[in-house]
């Protein structure tokens, strides 16, 4: 098989981005090729799991109280070390720490970036063999340059993200990264160990036919959930149904099957859980950022998730996002109750 060696890497292609933008500093694009780096060591493990004892529980416990998986550290420390080390990331958010971890050495307090991240989602699925990812929201920190950064740069809206992307760790590896130029998808050439552009300029199909959602979820969801599922299932003159229902367990794959397919991905709140399971920072906000530059529409049910302002690092919240007509389809029956 022949590979097209004219194609960019993802370092080439974020350096020829800045071509555009003459007062521009770099400094996006070495956060971008850091990430890439980090997520290239993650890959490496990820594809070994099978033999290495790096499978199963790290024998502890997350902020969240949900069990910690030995690669989901292994993924954290990757991704701290590369942006602690890096010139362009003043601090970390991560789904797997308490607090922010603030670098405030001399480079990272003139840094004009931070990072929020879920360095392994997906992570129940690692012993069986399924696709995982990781998520990340880069925001433009509104601290003083000089000076550590604080919670503030992490609590911002959505709407304020600069770029935001996914790996995943996959039948093969792809980084998609989004700013509001466009989305675009790198695939790992394993032969030279590269990132190199393969998806340019992704656009989510207007409509499409498949739905994502934890049905065993299904009688804890609210009315117009349940009634919009149900509609999912039958064949109407509305909505060309019924739609093929994929659900992988890991938002990432889940989303980007979606992405590129045409679909919509759904976590409901429960009566359990009445603000879902995922958390706005590291997960819906990233994805909310890519789909709205993709056309697509992410909402809570009652607003956008881009507009929400955090009030808490781990804040959850209810996440439907997708196609944009399959989301205006079921945002009148969110609407109507
Ligand atoms: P994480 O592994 O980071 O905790 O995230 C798992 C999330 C998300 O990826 C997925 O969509 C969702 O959990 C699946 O949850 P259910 O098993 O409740 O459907
Ligand atoms: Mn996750
Ligand atoms: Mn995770």
């Amino acid at each position: 098989m022949s590979i097209n060696r004219r194609v960019s890497t993802l370092d080439e292609f974020t350096i020829q981005q800045l071509r555009n933008f003459p007062n521009a500093t770099g400094e996006l694009s070495n956060l971008l090729r850091d990430i890439g780096l980090a997520a290239k060591r993650v890959n490496v493990e990820v594809n070994k799991a099978g033999l290495v004892d790096i499978l199963g529980d790290a024998g502890s416990t997350n902020v969240q109280g949900e069990d910690v998986k030995k690669l989901d550290v292994f993924a954290n420390n990757q991704f701290m070390g590369v942006l602690r080390h890096g010139i362009s990331c003043a601090g970390i958010a991560s789904e797997e720490f308490d607090d922010i971890i603030v670098f405030n050495d001399e480079i990272s307090n003139h840094s004009k970036y931070v990072c929020v991240f879920d360095p392994l989602d997906g992570s129940g699925n690692i012993d069986v063999n399924v696709s995982i990812g990781t998520i990340f929201g880069v925001y433009r920190r509104v601290t003083e340059k000089g000076k550590p950064c604080g919670i503030e740069d992490f609590l911002q809206q959505g709407t304020k993200l600069v770029a935001a992307g996914y790996v995943i760790y996959g039948s093969s590896t792809m980084m998609v990264y989004a700013t509001r130029r466009g989305t675009n998808g790198f695939t790992l050439d394993p032969s030279i160990g590269e990132f190199t552009l393969s998806h340019p300029d992704i656009r989510c199909p207007e409509d499409g036919k498949i739905y994502s959602v934890n049905h065993g979820n299904f009688f804890q969801y609210d009315e117009g959930v349940k009634k919009y599922i149900d509609t999912c299932q039958k064949k109407n003159k509305t909505n060309g149904g019924p739609y093929t229902q994929r659900y992988i367990g890991s938002m990432v794959s889940d989303m980007h099957r979606n992405l590129l397919k045409g679909g919509i991905f759904m976590y409901p709140g429960t009566t359990d859980k009445p603000k879902g399971k995922l958390r706005l920072l590291y997960e819906c906000n990233p994805f909310a950022f890519i789909i709205e530059v993709c056309g697509g529409k992410a909402t809570n049910g009652k607003q956008r998730i881009l507009d929400i302002a955090p009030g808490a690092l781990h804040e959850r919240t209810a996440f439907f996002g997708g196609s944009k007509l399959m989301m205006e389809e079921l945002e009148g029956f969110l609407l109507k109750g």
